[in-house]
């Protein structure tokens, strides 16, 4: 429906008060309707929590994942191979993409291509798109993966940390999403996903850049699934939004969690978890799916409320200390 919702109470020529009943009447009517789409709507999304529903075949497909030589992306990466799918693994260290696709060939007979491209640049990002459409063919599935993770106050980030943060972390996703949006939609196909992360939609104050670079992530992602809804092309083109919690990637990422008050995730069920989610065509997916209710509650509450939930609850005070 999207573009053709309009309110079907055009303006008269009443009394004040007539027009005041007439918009009451109106509202209650909108409400209506509202609780009589809603209410079925979100029985089947209960459902769907309890039986999950059947994973979409992604075999033959081609995905494309940016910085898939390391860490999360090389395990989707290799989820995906699971699954039959053919990668496109985009990284600004080419080695570490080529190795990727070395592993995806050797032990997942999967066709693997390699690029090397930074992500954050506008016009390096318009060269990949004309250089895979030309050389390897459409993309069925684009996951804007690569980012920059860093733990530090406000204070202690200096300028340019700050702004390659926000480049790799916001600004690679507008231009990959810009860029390759354009082709789904001519081809009428496509699903875009965006790694962001759990410091996307609970402030965290170890990372305060980070954490803001997060949140831009799942606002944009919001706003282009509105879009798409609204110009007609949802059904076409899917959209997830990915929030996990902390990962094991990287040494430095775990020297730094010394005391997370659940654990760590390790980055092959996080990929799991992210990829059986997309093929659910699932807008949302948080890592672990319980999170995010728990973040939805609390921010049911006033600040000083949450404060005490994260100060006895997260024990976000000691995230750091020995
Ligand atoms: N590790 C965590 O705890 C955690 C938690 C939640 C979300 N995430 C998110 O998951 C994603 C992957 O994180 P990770 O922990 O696997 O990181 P990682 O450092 O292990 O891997 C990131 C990859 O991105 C590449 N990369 C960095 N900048 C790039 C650029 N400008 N252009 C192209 N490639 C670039 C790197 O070379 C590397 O291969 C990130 O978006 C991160 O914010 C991570």
């Amino acid at each position: 429906m999207g573009s053709q919702v309009q309110s079907e109470c055009e303006p008269a020529k009443r009394s004040p008060l007539l027009n005041v009943i007439a918009e009451v009447l109106c509202m209650v009517f909108d409400l209506v309707k509202v609780l009589s789409i809603s209410i079925p709507l979100l029985t089947l999304s209960v459902v769907k929590i309890l039986v999950p529903s059947k994973l979409k075949n992604v075999r033959g497909q081609t995905v494309l994942i940016t910085g898939a030589g390391n860490g999360l992306g090389k395990a989707m990466a290799l989820e995906f191979a699971n699954r039959g799918s053919n990668l496109v693994i985009v990284d600004v260290d080419l080695e570490a993409a080529e190795r990727t696709c070395a592993e995806l060939r050797r032990e997942r007979s999967v066709a693997a291509h390699a690029f090397r491209v930074d992500v954050s640049s506008y016009e390096q990002v318009e060269a990949l798109v004309d250089n895979v459409y030309k050389n390897v063919g459409p993309v069925d599935v684009l996951i804007n993966n690569a980012g920059v993770v860093g733990f530090n106050f406000l204070q202690d980030a200096d300028e340019a940390n700050i702004n390659r943060m926000i480049d790799v972390n916001v600004k690679s996703v507008i231009w990959m999403t810009k860029h390759f949006l354009k082709r789904m939609i001519e081809r009428k196909r496509g699903h875009i996903v965006s790694i962001s992360s759990l410091a996307g939609i609970h402030p965290l104050p170890w990372a305060t850049v980070y954490s803001t670079s997060k949140h831009a992530v799942n606002g944009f992602m919001g706003a282009l699934t509105e879009q798409l809804r609204l110009q007609g092309h949802a059904d076409e083109i899917r959209t997830s939004c990915v929030n996990p919690y902390y990962i094991s990637t990287r040494k430095d990422i775990t020297d730094f969690l010394k005391k997370p008050r659940f654990g760590i995730l390790t980055t092959e069920y996080t990929a799991k978890c992210i990829v059986e989610g997309v093929l659910r065509n699932e807008a949302t997916i948080t890592v672990p799916r319980f999170f995010g209710l728990g973040v939805k509650f609390m921010q049911l509450f006033p600040t000083r409320v949450q404060q005490v939930i994260r100060d006895y609850i997260l024990r976000e005070y000691e995230l750091n200390s020995a």
